[in-house]
């Protein structure tokens, strides 16, 4: 397979996805989202990730007037999610960037002047002009500053690491999966993401879900997965099954040397990692 591209996709009601496949040797491909709101004040969530920042900003640029753009919302501050943070600020001058204090002082920890910054809270409410976003915390997470977004104009939940899955094939809508492809690989991507899940209390999360499902999204953009319009109770239904389940153990150095040595340097994909078929 070609490296994989950013593509700028519709994924919603005023909403494009910019989308990256990264190649992970025995696991296949992991989605990696960023999101354009075209809302009366235009909102990026999420930067990407550094090794794809032509691609990412071609593709952003194709799809909002950088010029225009008001606001950066980090859900958190992994590699995936700001990569190209600096980039896009400098490329945005009007931009300003919401995150919390927690993922301010990790900002600053990276050597990252944060001015233009706007603290948001779950529970608290950002008016966009035309829309309002409320801020959640996610059922999954993988950082304590992780901050999703529910933007209640076009019902879309922006879930950060929460509902993703791994792909064993590149896939651009959900939807395009087996209600077995999809549960198998949610219920792997959640424990990698969140291994805490094997000590989480059913009857507590049960609740947690509940509080998603009171929302009603049409339609859930995950950080991690294709778009999924349509099948959000399949899609609790699967993070539900996800609690108890013992967390992922890659593989460990020698079983990485004997899979990289299978692999011809022409077959590698990016970085040098083992391509993952
Ligand atoms: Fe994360
Ligand atoms: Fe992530």
């Amino acid at each position: 397979m070609e490296r994989s591209v950013v593509e700028a996709r519709a994924a919603a009601p005023d909403t494009h996805v910019l989308s990256y496949l990264y190649p992970v040797p025995t696991l296949g491909f992991v989605p990696i989202n960023a999101f354009v709101i075209q809302a009366q004040e235009p909102v990026l969530v999420d930067t990407g990730h550094v090794a794809a920042r032509d691609e990412y900003m071609a593709a952003l640029s194709k799809v909002v007037d950088l010029g225009e753009l008001r606001w950066i919302w980090l859900t958190h501050t992994d590699p995936d999610h700001v990569g190209n943070l600096l980039a896009v600020m400098a490329a945005a001058p009007n931009a300003r960037l919401i995150t919390t204090f927690l993922g301010l002082g990790k900002l600053s920890l990276m050597g990252i002047r944060t001015e233009r910054v706007l603290l948001l809270n779950p529970g608290q409410v950002l008016d966009i002009g035309d829309r309002l976003l409320s801020a959640l915390r996610p059922p999954t997470y993988d950082a304590p500053e992780t901050t999703a977004l529910f933007d209640e104009k076009t019902r879309s939940l922006f879930s950060a690491d929460s509902f993703g899955t791994v792909l064993a094939e590149p896939v651009v809508d959900a939807a395009a999966l087996t209600p077995e492809q999809l549960h198998a690989n949610m219920l792997l991507w959640s424990a990698i993401d969140s291994p805490w899940l094997e000590h989480v209390d059913m009857q507590r999360w049960s609740a947690c879900l509940d509080a998603v499902r009171a929302l009603a999204p049409d339609t859930v953009l995950s950080s991690h997965a294709p778009p999924a319009s349509g099948i959000t109770e399949t899609l609790l239904a699967n993070l539900a099954d996800a609690v108890g389940q013992p967390p992922y153990r890659g593989p460990d150095q020698a079983a990485m040397e004997a899979l990289m040595s299978t692999v011809p340097p022409s077959e590698a994909g990016m970085h040098g990692q083992a391509h993952p078929r």
